[in-house]
């Protein structure tokens, strides 16, 4: 596919790195510097390149939108027209400080993303990883056991693009349900971001959901 990357900072730079090492066409764009975005580029290898925001929303199969919340607009005025696109956001909805959530319990800012890029095909995923855990879950992709990562949207087939490339970087996809339920995503995001600076274990934490059988019936 063509992946657009609007954002490449901790989480743009890496998953496009990662989406280009899996074969995906990546353009990186959205940085205060041209010269990061090539280097960028140069170091994910032949499939990646720099670009505009413009022109890596252009032509993409799908769009992973990573900027902090207080640069949404811009990035979306940037980038033009998003009619029927397939958008990937990891952005979470946070306050400047990046202390709190500026909308959670009866929206989300992936909701809010989709009322400010109308017709655009929102899924909301990758905003409960820490970019720290993301080069090695890839490298240990071929391993049983892969780490869960949840996803959401209305659209199934943005849905399908987006279960693709989880699953390309090393995780198994968790389709958790409508755009809605982001409302419980990117609280639960912020736990894992405590348990990854704040807590004891580092920032190389990934999660795995299970189901067990009842022991007796
Ligand atoms: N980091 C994580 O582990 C993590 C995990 C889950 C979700 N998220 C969410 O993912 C989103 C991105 O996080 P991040 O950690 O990747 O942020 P980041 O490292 O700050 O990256 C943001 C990107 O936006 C660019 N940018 C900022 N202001 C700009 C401007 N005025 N003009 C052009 N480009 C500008 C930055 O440019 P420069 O390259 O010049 O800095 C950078 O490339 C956030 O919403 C965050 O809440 C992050």
């Amino acid at each position: 596919m063509r992946v657009g990357i609007l954002g490449s900072g901790l989480m743009g730079g890496k998953l496009g790195t990662l989406f280009a090492q899996a074969g995906h066409d990546v353009v990186f764009s959205y940085s205060r510097s041209q010269d990061k975005l090539k280097d960028l580029a140069r170091s994910a290898g032949r499939n990646a390149r720099a670009g505009t925001p413009r022109d890596a929303a252009r032509d993409a199969d799908a769009i992973l939108l990573a900027v902090h919340w207080s640069r949404i607009d811009d990035v979306l005025h940037q980038a033009g027209d998003l009619e029927g696109k397939v958008v990937v956001t990891c952005s979470l909805p946070m306050n400047a400080a990046d202390t709190e959530l500026v909308i959670a319990h009866t929206s989300s800012g992936a909701e809010e993303l989709a009322r400010r890029a109308p017709g655009a095909r929102i899924v909301a995923a990758f905003t409960t990883v820490p970019s720290e855990v993301l080069f090695g879950v890839f490298a240990a992709r071929r391993k049983p056991n892969r780490p869960s990562l949840v996803y959401c949207g209305d659209d199934p087939g943005s849905k399908r693009v987006a279960a693709g490339l989880i699953q390309d970087i090393g995780f198994d996809p968790v389709d958790v349900g409508p755009l809605r339920i982001s409302r419980y995503i990117e609280p639960f995001a912020l736990l894992v971001g405590q348990i990854a600076y704040e807590g004891q274990s580092g920032p190389e934490v990934a999660y795995r959901f299970e189901h067990f059988e009842p022991a007796s019936k």
